[in-house]
């Protein structure tokens, strides 16, 4: 029996608190904070509506590494779930380690001025962490998160040597909307304007974004598209799978989602630099983010699925092997059931997973941890039981 906190009251956030109010048996007090109290009230009444839980709430900026300290202190959770944005991963880790709780998060920390992400800042506070025996959980998502424990499962139970792994990520969900993005429309373009990178022979080779694509035939979509774009996960495991020699990451884009990003690239609407409007400086992507639909509200119109898998090849007992480890998901499935779209169940489910294996101790450590570190069976398991099931397909 544990309390939780999460912070972050947006499309992932909504999923982890909904899916964290079903498991009462581990989650045993849940307060969801956020930066606008409002939203954390609307899900607060959708969970009680759907599970007939009561959740505490709160305002906290979690920039605000004292207000969040103090959020910590009054609740008292033995765990802080961050689904807030990449910007507030530092500072609540600091407030973690004041306080002396466990941390939890989707995505790695990425500075505001610089559209560039890397594990190098949350790694740095591995002796921090170390010292006060305290656990830190990156990348519980789907992509991170659940790409790496499909790799780690496949290293264990699979494979004597991993060569090559892609990972692939279709999207084949309409909104009905001329363009929008899953999530969090400022964090999705940065990501995807950015040049793209994977790693080979030891080395990480750069491409001009979206620039290298691929026919990819994916189980139960059929064949679309995949772009191939550098994605964080990859950090990790070429640094922790042994013997690799590739990996590689790639996203389905529709035409239409190309061709609306190629014209707001054009005309400078996706930039980060402040520009000045009549006598004040605004950053054009976040002025472009208050034009675009909210990603919480895609979910009522989304219709389709998703299939997200690791593409792995190596060697069994002397043998070349390879094969597709995947789960697909149905957006309207996920709305019947929690009130969002699949892109934020995807992410929030695994959340809740990886708070799970930590307050119940399958998962249990001194540092901070990429989730390959850790043993993929349990984490493999509570997919099954908690809405994302996957499936092997042996190619060769
Ligand atoms: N690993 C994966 O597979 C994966 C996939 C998708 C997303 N993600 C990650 O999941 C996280 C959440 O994504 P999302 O789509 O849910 O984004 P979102 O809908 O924009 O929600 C972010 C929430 O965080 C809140 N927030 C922002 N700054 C804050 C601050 N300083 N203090 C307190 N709360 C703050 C926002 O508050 P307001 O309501 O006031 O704006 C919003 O409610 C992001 O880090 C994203 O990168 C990971």
């Amino acid at each position: 029996m544990s309390k939780v906190l999460i912070i972050g009251a947006g499309g992932v956030g909504s999923v982890v608190v909904h899916k964290c109010a079903q498991v009462v048996e581990v989650f045993s007090e849940i307060c969801l904070a956020s930066r606008t109290l409002a939203r954390c009230e609307n899900i607060r009444k959708s969970v009680k509506e759907r599970t007939g839980r009561d959740i505490e709430i709160a305002q906290v900026d979690a920039d605000n590494v004292a207000e969040t300290v103090a959020l910590i202190r009054r609740f008292n959770p033995k765990l802080v779930i961050n689904v807030a944005l990449p910007y507030q991963d530092l500072h609540i880790m600091d407030a973690c380690l004041e306080t002396g709780v466990d941390y939890l998060d989707t995505a790695n920390y990425e500075p505001p001025d610089e559209a560039k992400f890397c594990y190098k800042w949350q790694w740095d506070y591995q002796e921090r962490f170390k010292a006060k025996g305290l656990m830190a959980l990156l990348g519980s998502g789907f992509d991170p998160g659940v790409t790496n424990v499909f790799c780690a499962h496949a290293a264990k139970h699979h494979f004597d040597e991993i060569h090559y792994v892609d990972i692939l990520d279709a999207n084949a969900g309409d909104h009905g909307h001329p363009f929008a993005t899953n999530f969090n429309p400022e964090i999705n373009i940065r990501e995807v304007t950015a040049r793209g990178k994977y790693w080979e022979n030891g080395a990480w080779v750069e491409t001009e974004p979206l620039s290298v694509k691929q026919s990819y035939d994916f189980p139960v979509l059929g064949p679309k598209n995949a772009y191939l774009m550098y994605h964080e996960e990859l950090e990790s495991l070429a640094k922790n799978l042994k013997g690799l020699k590739r990996i590689r990451f790639w996203m389905t884009f529709s035409d239409n989602y190309l061709k609306h990003l190629e014209v707001l690239q054009n005309v400078g609407m996706t930039g980060i630099e402040p520009v000045l409007f009549e006598g004040r400086e605004i950053v054009p992507l976040q002025f472009l983010k208050a034009l675009l639909p909210d990603p919480a509200s895609l979910g009522s119109r989304t219709k389709g699925k998703t299939c997200i898998g690791c593409e792995v090849e190596g060697v069994k007992n002397g043998k070349h092997r390879k094969m597709f480890i995947y789960n697909v998901c149905d957006h309207e499935e996920c709305y019947r059931e929690v009130g969002s779209q699949a892109i934020s169940y995807t992410t929030g489910v695994p959340a809740m997973i990886g708070a799970m294996m930590m307050l119940t101790g399958k998962w249990r450590g001194a540092g901070v941890f990429n989730m390959e570190d850790l043993d993929p069976d349990p984490f493999m398991e509570k997919l099954n039981i908690h809405g994302l099931p996957w499936l092997e397909k042996v190619m060769a």
